[in-house]
């Protein structure tokens, strides 16, 4: 892993921004993974700048979305669907029948879940993926468990999530307890890996991801056999690493 400290959050994202930047130069077609969450915002506005500067140019690439919450529709607010349009997508020249997520009201999800890793597949596989962690150290909706779940797979959200997700929702109430998500395996099958994280709520995960044993307690510590992985941070993430 290699891990890189920024003063901010937007310095974080502005970084982890240029990698991706430099991917889509290099690789025109090439299949981008995709997070959501507070987290990688600035990424995305940074990358809207790039495009706007008409330094990068999205006309190419395609994007498979991590994760999305089951039984919202995707014009809901908070589904992942709309999250990636209203921060990104309507923002660059993307195709839309270039994007993917997961969909959130399918009336046959576990068809659903192979038929995402067979899209995946047949795209040629992810070339970059971005995640962020939650701070029980989730990526995409990988809870902590005791085994990695490898394929595309239906979860049920645990309590911490539910609670850390509540912000987003007029009551807890509102939060799906179940998701659709990239499994571990589909995660680790990218070329590539960008990790974000920022915020001192998210440090003992980041400590845990890097510094710790692998364990599926800690969904992210599987990155660390991961060949290909950056790891984006600012202060407040980084701050029980050892360094
Ligand atoms: C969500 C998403 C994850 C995300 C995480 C952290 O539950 N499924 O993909 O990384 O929580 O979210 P945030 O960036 O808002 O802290």
């Amino acid at each position: 892993m290699k891990v890189h400290i920024y003063r901010d959050k937007a310095q974080a994202g502005q970084a982890s921004a240029l990698l991706l930047a430099a991917k889509i130069i290099e690789n025109p077609d090439c299949v981008l993974g995709m997070a959501t969450g507070s987290t990688p915002l600035p990424t995305y506005e940074s990358l809207v700048e790039l495009y706007n500067q008409g330094i990068i140019d999205f006309g190419r690439v395609r994007t498979f979305n991590l994760d999305e919450y089951v039984g919202i529709s995707r014009s809901h607010e908070q589904s992942y669907f709309r999250f990636m349009f209203d921060n990104l997508f309507s923002k660059i020249n993307i195709k839309p029948e270039n994007v993917a997520v997961p969909n959130p009201v399918s009336a046959n999800l576990q068809d659903d879940c192979l038929s995402y890793d067979a899209a995946i597949k047949a795209a040629g596989g992810i070339d970059i993926q971005v995640l962020g962690i939650g701070n029980n150290g989730h990526i995409a909706f990988n809870e902590p468990g005791r085994t990695f779940t490898f394929a595309t797979h239906i979860v049920e959200l645990t309590e911490n999530t539910i609670e850390a997700n509540k912000r987003f929702f007029s009551s807890i109430d509102d939060v799906p307890k179940r998701a659709i998500t990239m499994g571990i395996g589909s995660i680790m099958q990218a070329k590539e890996i960008v990790m974000i994280a920022t915020g001192e709520a998210k440090a003992e995960a980041v400590k845990a991801m890097i510094d710790g044993q692998i364990d599926p307690q800690c969904p992210a510590s599987i990155l660390q056999l991961h060949p290909a992985v950056t790891v984006f941070l600012d202060e407040g993430a980084a701050a029980l690493l050892s360094r």
